[in-house]
């Protein structure tokens, strides 16, 4: 532990224009650039791979980043993960038992694939008991395409045995403008998960803005930065609150050439090492719709059939 070192621009090689860049790349604590990679810091702050290194050593040892926790304790923290029934027990065995908190689960597929109607769903879910596939709590809903609906949870809700309006409550929306908005929303995002009044992070979609902000080779960097920290944001908030984020993340049936093959991660790097479920949807006939799991560390791949009817997703 270092008694100089509490601000970044206390770390060796940071001067105050690189602490700039690395705040302006969302890295404005010891701790982020300690989980960083030299890479990363090379490309947002303009400095040699080897400096970023070094930078990093220093805020690691200068950072509480926390170390080792023994397996027993990581087995106990993983008995407290809860799970949010989709409706389809199809759906929800394919992913393991339901749509699991302390984890960032998304979902990919062209247009009309379900996504959407998955967060309409999960947000009426989670406020069922326990007993009933429900985490007895709220959810926060970042719309970035103004396509959330509040007539469709509360027919979902409805049908759940919830008083509809009652669901509508206890969901907390906001619509996104930008990219930066976006962020700032899951900043905000977390004083409710901090009073305990949600268990559930929707943002619809994730990935939208940023795509429409940054076209073009030249701003990619940049992009998959800005991309890599609101992530962070949503891990965090997947952890320290023990709450499902459930994401979205619209691809051509065609691989396109911002985010590539949509089997592969998105993001590269930048999501390659978490812990992410990803589900890849697709249209079959009429209110038919196939999941299937891709790229999980500890589930086997495979497919599931589910429904979209009047009552929200269900088992066909
Ligand atoms: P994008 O956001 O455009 O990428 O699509 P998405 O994947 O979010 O699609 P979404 O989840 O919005 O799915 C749209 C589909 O859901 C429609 O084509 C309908 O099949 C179905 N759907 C939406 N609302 C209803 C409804 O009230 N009743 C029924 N039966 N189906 C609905
Ligand atoms: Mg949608």
């Amino acid at each position: 532990m270092s008694d100089i070192i509490k601000e970044i621009e206390d770390l060796p090689g940071v001067g105050p224009i690189t602490a700039e860049k690395l705040r302006g790349g969302g890295f404005s604590t010891l701790e982020a650039i300690a989980v960083s990679s030299p890479l990363e810091l090379h490309e947002i702050a303009d400095i040699t791979e080897a400096t970023a290194a070094k930078v990093i050593l220093a805020a690691r040892n200068a950072a509480d980043v926390g170390g080792f926790i023994s397996g027993e304790e990581l087995y106990e923290r993983r008995q407290t993960i809860g799970r949010i029934t989709s409706g389809s027990s199809r759906l929800d065995e394919l992913i393991g038992g339901g749509f699991e908190t302390q984890a960032i689960i998304e979902a990919f597929g062209e247009f009309g694939s379900g996504k959407s109607q998955i967060a309409h769903q999960l947000i009426a879910a989670v406020q069922l008991p326990i007993e009933k596939g429900g985490l007895d709590s709220g959810a926060v809903y970042i719309d970035t395409e103004n396509t959330f609906r509040p007539e469709r949870t509360m027919s979902i809700a409805k049908h759940l045995g919830q008083d509809p309006h009652e669901a509508l409550r206890n969901i907390h929306v906001a619509r996104a403008f930008n990219s930066s908005h976006q962020i700032l929303l899951a900043e905000r995002a977390e004083e409710i998960f901090e009073k305990g009044d949600a268990r559930l992070l929707v943002v619809d979609s994730l990935t939208a803005m940023f795509r429409a902000e940054y076209i073009g080779r030249g701003t990619l960097a940049e992009r998959q930065q800005k991309l890599g920290m609101h992530l962070r944001q949503l891990h965090k908030i997947a952890n320290v609150y023990d709450a499902c984020v459930y994401v979205t993340n619209q691809v051509s049936a065609k691989p396109d050439a911002f985010f590539g093959d949509p089997t592969r991660p998105i993001g590269g790097h930048v999501l390659g090492h978490s812990a992410t479920l990803r589900l890849y949807l697709r249209k079959s006939k009429q209110g038919q719709r196939i999941a299937r799991l891709v790229d999980s560390p500890s589930l086997p791949e495979g497919e599931a059939l589910f429904m979209l009817t009047e009552n929200g997703i269900e088992d066909k």
